[in-house]
């Protein structure tokens, strides 16, 4: 009877992951994806690294507008740790706007690294990535009835992709989620939160954004994602990342959940698109800017010594050729 029930049990866990168990490292990690879920090895997949030099500027990409966003409801939020990521249910009640369908939210979830190590998003900009990334996944509520008939379609699915650094203050828009992981540490755990504004999540310039077309960076990697990745970031605290990278536990139950993120996947024929042009926003981070800084200042105060430098040998000689002159004047008096 126990043999049967957890059999079962085995059965129905596989079942419900889609058929077969998959991690990021290891025997059943991400290069070892498409033997079991065919898809991931598609040439649309995601995430990918944006070149800025290669992307496309297209004027009418129409802007993006969440609706909804600032109050989801008076319910309490779904939270739940499912062995791959922490994961927050949305209700259909949030969608964007600038789109040529109304795609509604269903879930958000996070992806990142692992202390001590650099990366941990998903998507990078010029070969970078950052500490974190979040997906708010919403799908095409006009065509079909539910996220699971929409996630294998065609443009089913609408994911924002926001980029996360580390900072120097708390966000207090990600603590409503980060406080709550202690709760949910194990799989399968869920808790609720009480709803917050969703909004402040996002990145305040929401204007600059790339769009392509991509699928779930998860198996079964279905090719059905308008992706929009937004240009600027957001930063969460130090603390706040740690509390990210040390609080749940993987499908192990001794194995920290960590290091949840795909790598950067070929881009094929497909084109990026973004919603800005590039020459007007070099954007430095604040390492850049001290770098540059400090340059311009060394630069200015070595500038300024060679000048000091010119000027004093320019006077000595000039002074060299009044004494000799006094001298040889003095002793040509002398001699006559
Ligand atoms: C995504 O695919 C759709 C349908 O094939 C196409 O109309 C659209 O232009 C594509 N978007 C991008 C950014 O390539």
């Amino acid at each position: 009877m126990l043999l049967v029930a957890v059999l079962l049990e085995v059965i129905w866990t596989q079942a419900a992951d889609g058929g077969q168990h998959w991690t990021y490292e290891g025997p059943h990690g991400q290069d070892d994806w498409p033997a079991s879920y065919p898809e991931c090895g598609g040439n649309a997949q995601s995430p990918i690294d944006i070149r800025t030099d290669d992307v496309i500027f297209d004027p009418k990409l129409p802007a993006l507008q969440p609706r909804g966003y600032e109050q989801p409801g008076t319910e309490p939020l779904d939270l739940h740790n499912n062995g791959h990521t922490v994961q927050l249910s949305l209700p259909p009640s949030l969608y964007l706007e600038g789109f040529p369908r109304r795609y509604v939210t269903a879930q958000l979830h996070l992806h990142w690294g692992q202390k001590g190590s650099p990366g941990g998003s998903e998507h990078q900009i010029n070969s970078k990535a950052t500490a974190a990334e979040l997906h708010i996944v919403h799908y095409d509520s006009d065509t079909y009835p539910t996220l699971s008939e929409a996630a294998d379609k065609p443009l089913g699915l609408a994911v924002l992709g926001i980029l996360i650094e580390v900072g120097e203050t708390k966000n207090s828009a990600y603590e409503h989620i980060l406080s709550h992981l202690h709760e949910i540490r194990h799989k399968d755990q869920k808790t609720v939160v009480p709803p917050f504004n969703l909004s402040e999540l996002l990145p305040p310039q929401m204007g600059q954004f790339f769009r392509y077309n991509g699928s779930l960076t998860t198996p079964p990697c279905y090719q059905s994602v308008l992706w929009t990745v937004f240009n600027q970031r957001v930063q969460i605290s130090r603390d706040q990342l740690d509390t990210l990278q040390e609080t749940l536990f993987s499908e192990e139950p001794s194995r920290l959940l960590v290091q949840n993120y795909r790598a950067p996947q070929p881009l094929h024929q497909r084109m990026v698109l973004a919603s800005f042009s590039q020459e007007s926003t070099t954007e430095y981070t604040t390492g850049e800017k001290l770098g540059l800084g400090v340059g311009i200042l060394v630069g200015c105060l070595c500038l300024l010594l060679a000048v000091y430098f010119i000027a004093r040998k320019i006077r000595k000689k000039r002074l060299g050729n009044q004494k000799s002159v006094v001298f040889t004047s003095a002793r040509a008096t002398t001699e006559a």
